[in-house]
Formats: C-alpha cells, sequence, structure tokens
C-alpha cells in the first residue's frame, strides 16, 4: 500500500525540501519506488533534480491535466510544482476539495503499471491551502525544525494548530514526527533547543539529529543525494538513519 508523507513547517529554511530529497533517495535505496512531489512555487525539488520544465506539474493536475512525473533515478520520480502557476492555481481553486482531489489522484497513480510505495510532499514555508491539503491526505506528517530557540516557537505553533484543525484529518499526535535539522555542537543553543522539544513534544520528537553539514548543501548544487554525493558523510548518516526512523513510524 501506497504511504503518503507531508513535509511541513510554518518557517522557511527547515530543511523541508532538503529532507523531502534526502529522504526519497533513502526511501529508494531501502528498496521502495518513490514519488516526490513539489507543493512549493519555489519548484526547488526540481532545481535539485536538474530536469527541465515539464507539461505535467502539481499546477496543470489541479487544472486537470494527467499526471506524467518525471523519472530521476531507477526508483525515483518527480511530480514538479509548476512555479508561478501552481500559485496560480491553488489560489483559483474553489475549494480545498479542488485541491485534494488531484492529490488523491497523485497517490492513486502508476508508473509502468506499478504503484508507488511512498509519496512524498514537499511544502511551503507556511500552514497554508498547499499544505492543509497535502496533511488531510497524508499519512504522516514530518516536521523539520530548525535547531534555534525561534525554530521551536514557529513549530509550537504549528502543533498547536494541527492539533486543533486536524481533528477530522488523517493525522493525529501519532502520526506527527518533528526532527531537528541543523544542529551543531559548536554552540550550546541547540543542544538546549533539543532537551525543550524533547520536554514539549514527547513522542513526536523522533531520536535523528540532522546536523548542519556542507555536504547536504553541496550535494544540490551537484544534482545529486546526500547518499550519492558523499555516501561516507555524517549528511547522509543522519538521513540514513532519519530514513530508518520513519520506516518505523510510518511505513
Ligand atoms: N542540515 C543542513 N546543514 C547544512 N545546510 C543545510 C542543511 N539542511 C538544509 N541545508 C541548506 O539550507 C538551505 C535551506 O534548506 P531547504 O531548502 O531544504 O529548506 P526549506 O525548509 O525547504 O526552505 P523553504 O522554506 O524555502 O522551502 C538549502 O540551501 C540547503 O542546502
Ligand atoms: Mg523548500
Amino acid at each position: 500500500m501506497t504511504k503518503q508523507i507531508a513535509i511541513a513547517a510554518s518557517k522557511g529554511g527547515t530543511g523541508k525540501t532538503t529532507t523531502t530529497w534526502n529522504l526519497g533517495f533513502g526511501l529508494a535505496l531501502a528498496g521502495a519506488r518513490v514519488l516526490l512531489v513539489d507543493c512549493d512555487p519555489q519548484d526547488n525539488l526540481r532545481f535539485i533534480a536538474g530536469t527541465g520544465e515539464s507539461p505535467s506539474t502539481l499546477a496543470s493536475m489541479i487544472e486537470g491535466g494527467d499526471m506524467t512525473p518525471q523519472p530521476v533515478r531507477e526508483s525515483v520520480w518527480l511530480l514538479p510544482s509548476g512555479g508561478r502557476r501552481l500559485m496560480q492555481a491553488l489560489s483559483a481553486a474553489e475549494s480545498l476539495k479542488a485541491i485534494t482531489s488531484p492529490l488523491k489522484q497523485v497517490l492513486k497513480s502508476r508508473v509502468e503499471g506499478e504503484a508507488f510505495d511512498f509519496v512524498l510532499f514537499d511544502c511551503p514555508p507556511e500552514f497554508g491551502r498547499a499544505a492543509s491539503a497535502v496533511v488531510s491526505v497524508s499519512d504522516y506528517l514530518l516536521i523539520p525544525c530548525v535547531s534555534t530557540w525561534l525554530g521551536l516557537r514557529s513549530i509550537e505553533q504549528m502543533i498547536e494548530f494541527v492539533d486543533t484543525h486536524t481533528r477530522d484529518a488523517r493525522i493525529d499526535s501519532e502520526q506527527t514526527g518533528i526532527v531537528l535539522t541543523f544542529y551543531t555542537t559548536r554552540r550550546g543553543g541547540p543542544e538546549a533547543v533539543r532537551q525543550e522539544a524533547k520536554k514539549l513534544f514527547k513522542n513526536r520528537m523522533l531520536k535523528t539529529l540532522v546536523r548542519e553539514r556542507t555536504e547536504l548543501d553541496y550535494s544540490q548544487e551537484a544534482h545529486k543525494s546526500v547518499f550519492e554525493y558523499a555516501p561516507s558523510s555524517d549528511g547522509a548518516a543522519d538521513y540514513s538513519s532519519l530514513v530508518k526512523e520513519v520506516i518505523k513510524r510510518a511505513g
């Protein structure tokens, strides 16, 4: 059965796209067929994948088009956002259902006659229409939280929102995981944030800490996953740990 994971945070630059990209590749390395869906008009996943513009995007699907994802690697596919056109399609949509219906169609889709094992949705940095629709069709919500005091405040607000607004959705506290990103021991702050986050979010906190590492940035410029670019690095080790935790919790 296809598992749907929303990667979302109400704050910008927390590592959502980096997490979607590397988690996707890690799941594929573990034998899964993975579809990455870019729900952010910034179109970052397509830049990282290094693929050209495509007629089939999330925007074109919301406008009633077909679903033809781009192949990225043997078991990884990408449905790009459509950039500015997604912004227009989201605001033109008459209701949330006009966004959730095409998302459900994405989930049911097949390539080469086979379903996906995982569909990962990279959400924009806000909890707006796109993220709300994605969360309502997902099995699991993964929230990357930057390891700073302010980063924690944003996620605290977002969790409050999720708890009060998604009562009817399929996501509950058991299906929400928070992963700290940009973690470093060079300063004391991130460790204090980790301890506070554990107290605040209890079993929603994942054990994996994604450390602040340059290979995560450089690998994107090279259009590669961190596993391909620097397989023995800390970045690869951290995302490999995240893959295992996500399979255990959401798989
Ligand atoms: N753990 C990390 N260590 C170092 N650099 C990182 C790490 N995670 C992400 N980055 C870099 O930080 C920048 C922001 O990351 P990313 O784009 O994944 O965040 P985002 O939450 O998707 O941002 P946005 O809110 O704009 O969508 C990127 O240049 C990325 O390469
Ligand atoms: Mg992003």
